[in-house]
């Protein structure tokens, strides 16, 4: 019981820090209505079909504390094609704001800055343009549900806003906000439908404190999806059944909010809602530690490929995972393995058990009962002293072509797997760093400190 008035207290505290505050609320709302009539007045003067309508957490008074991101979707017919959409949606975007970006994930769309009204405080919004479908199960393109899941949470979450920022900033905190491929987190949309389902933030840590692998919600009781077998957390999409909310989540981040909801519930605090920066990680820490450790560390580096996050990384894991594969079939062992982008430079990590090995290697032949296989290989091997018969199996001694593992990855690196851009970047040039060969420039002593630094 007592515990039970503590969480409320840290909570109500937290919520008066998080929330925005009025101010913030009629600034936000008057910077979209500022963009929404300027989208469609320039639409209808450019001969365009389109309307504009706000979506995402400002549309549901559930963006947190000075981090409003506007989130604006311009709707066009279904009825035009994918190329009129695209022409004419990032023409229209780009109309009513000097200062964007062009951005491209599945999908292209414009990120740009504004001014409110007064000409204060600038705002950052998302224009992304799709087609008005009947039915979200109908989508055209990737981003057609969103107007969708907006209309679901914006009739049902007035009450329970307060529930959600709570999740978000724990989240937030426990680093598993966000869905993109560099996070493999929880969005927003499933923070929503999490709150919906469970009615509170408590009652979502006391739930998901006993979450078992699979664990499936399906709040409007009609789902018909069952999912790869492979995702830890199924949430049916309430406006498209055959979809799973939270396919983005990784084992890792499922396990991270059980075992952050168990530790809250046990000794509530207010630190489960910040997220202090921790301390960059200096060159000579990172030194004494592996020399602590007894293992090897070596970096790939490289120019980062200029593409999104999004199909940045989920390469870079291919990668991870393909190198990995050679150092381990060269006899190499690997204890543990990253990937990280860092301003314009991107770098895979080895941590190393073995990475020396003897000159000599064992080379198997075939059993010796198999007759034709026997005088192939004999007749190539059967001069060298070392031939000999071993467990039924002719065995030679060859020379081993690296004894390093740095050897190895700079002349067979490109052999291996890696996606199409980091395929090119690798092509352009790339270091392997051993150690206290590895750079220290902005980013990696976070990287290492994340490294190092455990749940
Ligand atoms: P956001 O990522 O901005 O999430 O996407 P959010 O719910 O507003 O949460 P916060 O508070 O900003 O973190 C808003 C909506 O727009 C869609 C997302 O699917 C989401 O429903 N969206 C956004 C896209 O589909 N594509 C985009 O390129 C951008
Ligand atoms: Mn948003
Ligand atoms: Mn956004």
């Amino acid at each position: 019981m007592k515990e039970n008035e503590e969480i409320k207290r840290i909570c109500r505290a937290v919520i008066e820090r998080i929330r925005p505050d009025e101010e913030e609320r009629r600034r936000v709302k008057a910077v979209i209505d500022l963009i929404i009539t300027k989208i469609n007045k320039n639409a209808s003067e450019m001969g365009i079909e389109a309307h504009a309508i706000s979506v995402g957490s400002t549309a549901r008074n559930t963006w947190i504390r000075g981090e409003a991101d506007i989130d604006i979707f311009i709707m066009f017919p279904a009825a035009m094609s994918e190329e009129y959409l695209k022409e004419k949606g990032l023409a229209v975007a780009k109309s009513i704001s000097d200062r964007y970006e062009e951005r491209y994930a599945s999908h292209p769309y414009i990120h740009a800055y504004f001014y409110d009204a007064e000409g204060k405080t600038e705002h950052e919004a998302d224009l992304v343009p799709c087609f008005s479908v009947k039915d979200a199960s109908l989508l055209k393109s990737a981003v057609d549900r969103t107007p969708f899941h907006n209309e679901y949470i914006v009739k049902r979450i007035p009450g329970l806003e307060d529930e959600v920022l709570l999740l978000k900033q724990f989240l937030k905190s426990a680093g598993i906000y966000g869905s993109e491929q560099r996070r493999k987190g929880f969005s927003g949309y499933l923070c929503e439908l999490l709150i919906l389902n469970y009615s509170s933030f408590v009652a979502l840590l006391k739930n998901a404190s006993q979450w078992q692998y699979g664990e499936r919600i399906d709040i409007e009781g009609r789902g018909k999806y069952k999912g790869t077998g492979k995702d830890p957390l199924f949430v049916i999409d309430p406006v498209d059944p055959n979809r799973n909310v939270a396919a983005a989540v990784s084992l890792d981040s499922f396990c991270r909010l059980i075992d952050s909801a168990r530790d809250f519930l046990a000794c509530p605090d207010a630190s489960f809602f910040s997220h202090a920066k921790k301390k960059e990680m200096s060159r000579a820490e990172f030194v004494k530690r592996i020399k602590e450790r007894g293992t090897e560390f070596v970096m790939v580096l490289f120019e980062a490929p200029d593409v999104v996050d999004d199909i940045l990384f989920p390469q870079l894991r291919k990668a991870e995972a393909s190198v990995t594969n050679l150092i381990e079939r060269n006899g190499f062992k690997v204890y543990r393995s990253d990937v990280s982008v860092e301003g314009n430079k991107a770098f895979l990590i080895f941590e190393l058990l073995v990475w020396t090995l003897p000159q000599v290697k064992k080379h198997l032949g075939p059993p010796v009962t198999s007759k034709y296989h026997s005088e192939e290989f004999k007749s190539k091997y059967a001069s060298r002293p070392s031939f000999r018969i071993e467990n039924g199996r002719y065995v030679v001694e060859v020379e081993r072509k690296y004894t390093d593992v740095v050897g190895l990855l700079k002349n067979e690196l490109k052999s291996c797997s890696l996606g199409k851009q980091v395929s090119e970047a690798i092509n352009k040039g790339y270091d392997v760093l051993r150690n206290e060969e590895i750079k220290f420039f902005k980013g990696v002593g976070y990287f290492f400190r994340d490294y190092f630094g455990g749940i």
